[in-house]
C-alpha cells in the first residue's frame, strides 16, 4: 500500500477539537459498513468520553491496567469480561436492543445468560430430577410455552439450569464430574413441560477479582437474587434467553447484574390437592409454575429492523439493513 496514494487528509497538528472527525476518517477506508460504522460510533463515543470527564494520563493508565486484570483472571471456566458486561449494565441492554419483544404482547421477556450455561446437560424426560443436592428444598415446576396466538408448542426444547443450595453452580466446583442441577426437555403435545427441581437461592457472582473489587469501590453487593434460568428453542421460533426470579427475595430489586423484569418474577406456591395428585407430591410440596410465551423468528426480524430505524432516525441518519443489523445509508 502507498500511502501517498490513500484518499485521507493529512494526520497532522490534530487537537482536542479535531482528532475525532479524523480519528474517523483514518478508519474509512474500511471494506465492511457494519464494522466502518461500529468504529464511527466507538471512537466519537471514547473521545468525548475523554473531553467530558476531562480524562488524565493517570486515569487513562489506570483503566489499561484494570482491563489487563480483567484479561489475565479470564480462564476456561471463568469470563471476567463478560462479569464487567454484566455489572455495568451494557449485557442485559444488548439483549434487550437484540432480542426486542413485541409491545403489549404477551410474549415472555428475556434477561442475561449470565455465565454458568453449559452445553453437556442431560436430556431427560417429563417428570425427572435435575438436582442431586440433598439440602435444597424439593420444589415442582410446571410450565406452558405458547406462541403469541395462544397456540400451545409442542417439541421446544428447554434447557434449564439453577445453582445447588449453597449458591453454587456445578461447574464451580473444582471435582465436578458431570452435569448437575441443569437438564434439557422437551414440551410434550400440550406444549407442557414439568421437573423436579430445588427452591433457587441467592448467591455471589465471583467477586474475588478485579470485577469484585470494582464493585468493593462502588460499594455495590455482589449478589444475585434467587433465580433458574432457562433458554428455550423451537424451530421458526426466536431463541429465549430467561430466567424466573423468586418474589421478595432480599436482591429482587438491586441484582448485580441488572436481570430482574417484573414479568419474570414469580411466587412458590403451595402444590394443593390438584397438584399433588396429578404430579403425585405432597400437598404442602412447593410448587412454581410459569407460562413462556415464544415469539417468531420473522416477528423479531421486523421489530429489531424497525426499532434499529427508530433509533438510528433520531441520530438523524437514514438507515440500511446490512445481515440484520443497521448501517447508514449513505447513497
Ligand atoms: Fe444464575
Amino acid at each position: 500500500m502507498d500511502p501517498s496514494t490513500l484518499p485521507l487528509p493529512p494526520m497532522k497538528d490534530l487537537t482536542v477539537d479535531n482528532i475525532t472527525e479524523n480519528a474517523i476518517a483514518m478508519n474509512s477506508l474500511c471494506e465492511d459498513p457494519r464494522m466502518k460504522y461500529v468504529l464511527e460510533r466507538l471512537v466519537t463515543h471514547l473521545h468525548d468520553f475523554a473531553r467530558e470527564t476531562r480524562l488524565s494520563t493517570n486515569e487513562w493508565m489506570q483503566g489499561l491496567l484494570f482491563l489487563t486484570e480483567v484479561g489475565k483472571i479470564c480462564s476456561d471456566v471463568r469470563q471476567e469480561f463478560i462479569l464487567l458486561s454484566d455489572i455495568l449494565g451494557l449485557s442485559i441492554l444488548v439483549d434487550s436492543i437484540d432480542h426486542p419483544k413485541p409491545p403489549n404482547s404477551a410474549a415472555t421477556e428475556g434477561t442475561v445468560l449470565g455465565p454458568f450455561h453449559t452445553h453437556d446437560a442431560s436430556e431427560l424426560p417429563a417428570g425427572s430430577t435435575m438436582s442431586a443436592d440433598p439440602n435444597g428444598q424439593p420444589l415442582l415446576v410446571v410450565c406452558s410455552v405458547k406462541d403469541t396466538a395462544g397456540n400451545p408448542l409442542p417439541g421446544i426444547k428447554v434447557d434449564v439450569w439453577e445453582t445447588d443450595s449453597s449458591g453454587h453452580y456445578d461447574v464451580q466446583y473444582a471435582g465436578r464430574e458431570g452435569p448437575d442441577g441443569r437438564c434439557i426437555l422437551r414440551t410434550d403435545e400440550q406444549g407442557t413441560l414439568w421437573f423436579r427441581a430445588i427452591t433457587p437461592v441467592p448467591y455471589p457472582i465471583p467477586h474475588d477479582g478485579p470485577v469484585g473489587r470494582l464493585l468493593k469501590a462502588l460499594r455495590r453487593h455482589p449478589y444475585r437474587p434467587s433465580h433458574m434460568h432457562f433458554l428455550m428453542q423451537g424451530s421458526g421460533f426466536e431463541e429465549l434467553v430467561t430466567a424466573l426470579y423468586l418474589r421478595n427475595d432480599p436482591y429482587e430489586t438491586t441484582d448485580a447484574v441488572f436481570g430482574v423484569k417484573d414479568s419474570l418474577v414469580v411466587d412458590i406456591e403451595r402444590a394443593g390437592p390438584e397438584y399433588a395428585t396429578k404430579y403425585n407430591v405432597p400437598e404442602d410440596h412447593a410448587l412454581l409454575r410459569y407460562d413462556f410465551v415464544l415469539v417468531s423468528e420473522a416477528e423479531t426480524t421486523a421489530l429489531r429492523e424497525r426499532n434499529s430505524k427508530i433509533a438510528l432516525d433520531k441520530l438523524g441518519m437514514k438507515v440500511r439493513m446490512v445481515g440484520g443489523l443497521p448501517v447508514p445509508d449513505l447513497d
